[in-house]
């Protein structure tokens, strides 16, 4: 809750600030280390993390992480955790988990980017079709990627350019995905987008992205 919205639901904001205060100087006490490592890597990382919404958790700098297995986060000053985040990915099988720790290990020594299909690749498709119900499959890299080729087929397929976006949701680095909601003219919503960089898109991506709060 911010200041200001917390003064429209009638919340004390001197308490606020008061609990604000005591929270942070109990973080900076228990993340020495983290507080070092953030200040050391602000000289050569971007806002000192190396993605950019590693920053998005409102704590005074980073936390640096020494470790994560099964639902734990250990950090560099030797705090543990329960990650109920799991960072997106870990959701799936937590973190670490030692069968695809060791496939990984085992994999890296075979060769990483010979850009060919690897021996086990007709097992893996048919493993993949088997588990999901869905025949055919497409790596990406990330989950960019996944979106960018994703609108690319859907607009293919369907032969239509729009496309709308969660307000407020992280989609990725996608151009057409990075708008914000904004009210428009006669209270109807409109479409915000940053201009930096990317001039000539500009009109076009305010024609076809709408985002919905
Ligand atoms: C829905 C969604 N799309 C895209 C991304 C971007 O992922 P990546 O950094 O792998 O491109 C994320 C990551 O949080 C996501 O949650």
């Amino acid at each position: 809750v911010t200041v200001t919205s917390a003064r429209r639901l009638g919340i004390d904001c001197d308490a606020l600030q008061r609990l604000l205060a005591r929270e942070k100087e109990s973080f900076l006490a228990k993340h020495r280390e983290s507080a070092r490592l953030a200040a050391a890597s602000d000289a050569h990382w971007l806002n000192g993390v190396p993605m950019h919404w590693m920053r998005d958790w409102n704590t005074p700098h980073p936390l640096f992480v020494r470790h994560a297995r099964g639902v734990e986060i250990e950090d560099v000053d030797g705090n543990r955790y329960i990650d109920f985040c799991l960072g997106d990915t870990g959701a799936m099988f937590g973190h670490a988990p030692p069968p695809i720790a060791r496939a990984l290990a085992a994999a890296g020594t075979e060769g990483i980017t010979a850009m060919l299909p690897a021996e086990r690749v007709a097992r893996v498709g048919e493993k993949l079709a088997h588990l999901f119900a869905l025949p055919f499959w497409q790596m990406t890299q990330t989950a960019t990627d996944a979106n960018r080729a994703v609108l690319r087929w859907a607009r293919a397929v369907t032969g239509r350019a729009r496309i709308l976006c969660f307000d407020g949701c992280y989609h990725g680095t996608v151009d057409d995905t990075l708008v914000r909601a904004v009210p428009g003219a006669n209270g109807a919503s409109a479409c915000a987008r940053s201009i930096a960089g990317m001039p000539s898109c500009t009109t076009e991506v305010h024609g076809t992205s709408r985002s919905s709060p």
